[in-house]
């Protein structure tokens, strides 16, 4: 086979395929590529005029969609076609934990990869190869190539007529910077047992990328890789997280302990930033499924291990709404509060397992009035996981009490107009500069602002007359 791909398609068009493919299709104008999805509504959003209107928040993607959508990436609902002609085919669907059946709360869901599996054998042509994009467990690529070689579209007979080569290539790439993590990555991660199809994928790569920063294994080193390295950087948000909590019982300052720490080469600066608790679609997915193989090889304290990394993160989250609780007087029915983000981190849209949900439920458990405003996520995203607002169904707008409401504001200012508390779950820059003064005469006194974040000037704020909560802050 020639070490060149002239087509390739990729199979789902979410946060992972799509600026995935962009970049490759921006550093790789020699290749056409189509990005296909069962989501229409999705597909007409990437196919949209109006870049704002792309289904994804990413920084620096809508140039890349600029430059390239047209000329050699195509976002189309035609995934027959496509597969058809194409040399390579990315898998970037979603894998959510399962809900029901075996492994529920824990395996990943495979039904879309499996589907996926099942289409390419159908449609493909020739030599094709299959690369895993999405997060999976380990010897998933296995279980993918059995239904490729196996499928009824592949024998006639015993003899095959199509043939497959299946390769792992997780994304690194993290949301809000997945572009410059795409163009300027750390490592590019290749596992596979078959040397020509690994070449061809790492001859892609090298149109932009040093070789010196390829690695290549065999299949089940790359899926493992990934999610060690996710289970790796959750751990250290919940290491930081617990020992926030000591910093605010002893009066120590987790700025100045991370800072103290992360100048030690060997710890390192990043990822030291103290939270609500990690959100996302991979870190907590990737754990539970580390979690279940280590069970499944009778590893029940490597299990429990990294099952701790969750507990500590769920700690978090739930520590804060409780905190808020009592801070308030112990008391939150009908009072107002401003909550400011909702997407999981800042620079995205993306609400998937994001704190701000959590928060925002017990919250309204204790019967208080949500005012929530996020720069990028919208009102149907929010509904999506909270429900609608009580309030929406009361004709005369009266509170139910012990049953919170919720109102999706349009400006940081309106969240928080005659509010008694403010918090601040995601760290989105525009937070970073409010104008304090002008909001301290908005607010109800006694008033309150809880950063989550740890991204406020505390000591500006309450010489405004603000009491002030920061993460990993004693008093
Ligand atoms: C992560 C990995 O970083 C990426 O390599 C992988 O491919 C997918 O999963 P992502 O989930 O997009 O990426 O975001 P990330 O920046 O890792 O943040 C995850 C969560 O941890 C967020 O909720 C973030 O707010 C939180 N976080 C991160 C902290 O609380 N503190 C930190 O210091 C860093
Ligand atoms: P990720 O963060 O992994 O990219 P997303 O949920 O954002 O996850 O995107 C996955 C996309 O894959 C969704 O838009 C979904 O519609 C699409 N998808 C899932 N299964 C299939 C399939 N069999 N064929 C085509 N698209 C699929």
């Amino acid at each position: 086979m020639k070490l060149e791909v002239k087509n390739i398609c990729c199979i789902g068009a979410g946060y992972v395929g799509g600026p995935t493919m962009a970049v490759i299709a921006d550093k790789c104008p020699h290749i056409q590529i189509n990005v296909v999805d069962l989501n229409e509504q999705r597909i007409a959003l990437w196919n949209s005029s109006d870049l704002s209107k792309l289904p994804i928040y990413e920084p620096g993607l809508d140039e890349i969609i600029e430059r390239c959508r047209g000329r050699n990436l195509h976002f189309s609902s035609d995934i027959e076609k496509n597969i058809a002609k194409s040399d390579m085919v990315f898998i970037s669907v979603n894998t959510p934990t399962k809900t029901k059946g075996v492994g529920a709360g824990k395996a990943s869901d495979l039904k879309w990869i499996d589907a996926c599996a099942r289409q390419i054998a159908k449609f493909a042509n020739g030599k094709t190869i299959v690369v895993e994009k999405s997060t999976l467990p380990v010897k998933t690529a296995q279980t993918v190539k059995k239904i490729l070689d196996e499928s009824e579209d592949n024998t006639k007979g015993n003899k095959k007529f199509k043939q497959f080569s299946v390769l792992s290539n997780p994304e690194f790439l993290a949301e809000g910077n997945a572009v410059d993590d795409l163009v300027n990555p750390d490592r590019v991660l290749i596992g596979g047992n078959d040397s020509e199809s690994i070449n061809i994928l790492e001859n892609i790569y090298l149109s932009w990328i040093d070789k010196s920063k390829i690695i290549k294994t065999n299949l089940w080193s790359s899926e493992l890789s990934k999610l060690v390295a996710n289970a790796f950087l959750a751990q250290r948000i919940s290491s930081i997280n617990s020992i926030s909590a000591l910093c605010e019982a002893t009066g120590a300052d987790i700025n100045d302990v991370a800072l103290a720490i992360g100048t030690d080469k060997r710890i390192g600066k990043y990822f030291l930033n103290p939270g609500p608790g990690f959100g996302g679609s991979c870190f907590k997915k990737d754990i539970l499924n580390l979690t279940y193989i280590c069970d499944y090889y009778g590893l029940k304290e490597v299990s429990a291990y990294w099952q701790k990394v969750i507990d500590i993160n769920n700690w978090q989250n739930k520590r804060i709404s409780e905190m808020v609780v009592e801070k308030l007087f112990g008391t939150i029915t009908s009072k107002k509060i401003a909550i400011l983000g909702f997407s999981f981190k800042s620079n995205t849209n993306d609400i998937r397992e994001s704190p701000a949900i959590n928060i925002c439920k017990e919250l309204m458990i204790e019967g208080c009035d949500l005012h929530i405003y996020d720069p990028k996520v919208n009102f149907e995203q929010i509904v999506s996981v909270i429900g609608e607002s009580k309030s929406d169904l009361n004709k005369d707008n009266s509170h139910i009490i012990n049953e919170g409401t919720w109102t999706f504001a349009k400006t940081v200012y309106s969240a928080a107009d005659g509010a008694d508390a403010i918090i601040i779950t995601t760290e989105w820059s525009e937070f970073i500069n409010i104008d304090w003064k002008m909001l301290s005469s908005l607010l109800r006194r006694p008033s309150w602002v809880f950063d989550t974040r740890s991204i406020v000037d505390t000591e500006y704020i309450e010489s405004l007359g603000i009491n002030v909560w920061r993460v990993g802050l004693g008093n």
